[in-house]
């Protein structure tokens, strides 16, 4: 049988436990519900913060996506994303990822270079007359809802400039080619003559011909880096894609590029282009 004495020091005990408590559970609520601080999010260690800027939230200010930040450390070197390039036209059913499509856009026209502001791509006497756009079919990627997109190099941004699929009316500005309807994602490239006619008059336009072509390429090694794929498209009108992607008379499409998962990547080894090399050189009789 306990003393009263003891009772009496139990009972406030437990009372200022169960005070305590209240006092603590109030702090966390405050802090959660009224100052948005979540306390297990303080308690992350950094690797989990690290995996959790990994992750696939889109955050948005307005119409414009904050892309995930680029990563310079991919799953394929160079040479083999070089070897299994291939133009890809059939893709499965399944959406891009948002750092995938951050990936893509990086890759084609990013941020690279900070005094000057260069760029992923090469460009003469850094003009850059190549503007992105990204048609987005419905669930074409997670989280985002289907639309015109235009890239923004400099905050590594998309602002939504027309809502809606216009996957059908692109496939028809392409010639009916079954790839552009397929793929999740079409990328546009739209070229701006004057920024680099203005400066090197009529090869200018040259210049913007074969810009289109590093970017083009570009995209190639990303999506194929990215486990994606992808095929540079020439033939379509003109004046039809400028519609549906809502373009002033003097920017020009040069690129269509649908993108997506493929149904069979494309793959080839070392001893298979070593062993056709040796035997074209030995067709043609060519010895050390
Ligand atoms: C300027 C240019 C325009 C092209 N236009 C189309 C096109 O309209 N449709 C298409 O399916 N492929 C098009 N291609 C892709 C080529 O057909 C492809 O690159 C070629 O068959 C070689 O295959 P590879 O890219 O796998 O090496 C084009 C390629 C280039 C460089």
């Amino acid at each position: 049988m306990l003393k009263p004495s003891t009772y009496r020091q139990v009972i406030m005990f437990l009372s200022y436990a169960t005070l305590a408590l209240v006092v603590i559970g109030s702090i966390l609520v405050y802090l959660d519900l009224v100052l948005g601080l979540r306390i297990t999010n303080i308690l992350v260690t950094e690797k989990e913060i690290i995996e959790e800027d990994l992750g696939e939230e889109v955050v948005k200010a307005g119409n414009i996506i904050l892309l995930p930040l680029p990563r310079l450390k991919g799953n394929m070197s160079l040479e083999e994303s070089i070897a299994y390039r291939r133009s890809i036209r059939e893709y499965l059913d399944k959406p891009l990822t948002l750092n995938q499509l951050s990936q893509l856009l990086w890759a084609a026209q990013g941020l690279t270079e900070l005094k000057w502001g260069f760029r992923a791509s090469p460009s003469a006497g850094a003009t850059y007359p190549l503007e992105i756009y990204v048609v987005v079919a419905e669930n074409g990627v997670e989280g985002l809802e289907p639309g015109i997109y235009h890239y923004d190099p400099y905050t590594h941004t998309i602002r939504l400039t027309r809502k809606g699929d216009f996957v059908d009316e692109l496939y028809e500005a392409c010639l009916r080619q079954p790839w552009v309807k397929e793929a999740p994602v079409n990328i546009v490239i739209v070229a701006e003559y004057e920024r680099t006619t203005r400066v090197y008059g009529e090869r200018g336009i040259r210049y913007v011909h074969i810009e289109v072509g590093h970017v083009g390429q570009n995209i190639y090694l990303e999506a194929t880096a990215l486990g994606l794929g992808t095929v540079a498209i020439g033939a379509f009108y003109d004046n039809q894609v400028r519609e549906i992607l809502g373009l002033p008379p003097n920017y020009h499409p040069l690129y269509v590029m649908p993108v997506g998962v493929p149904v069979k990547p494309y793959r080839i080894s070392e001893q298979e282009l070593w062993k056709a090399i040796t035997e074209n050189r030995e067709k043609l009789n060519i010895k050390p």
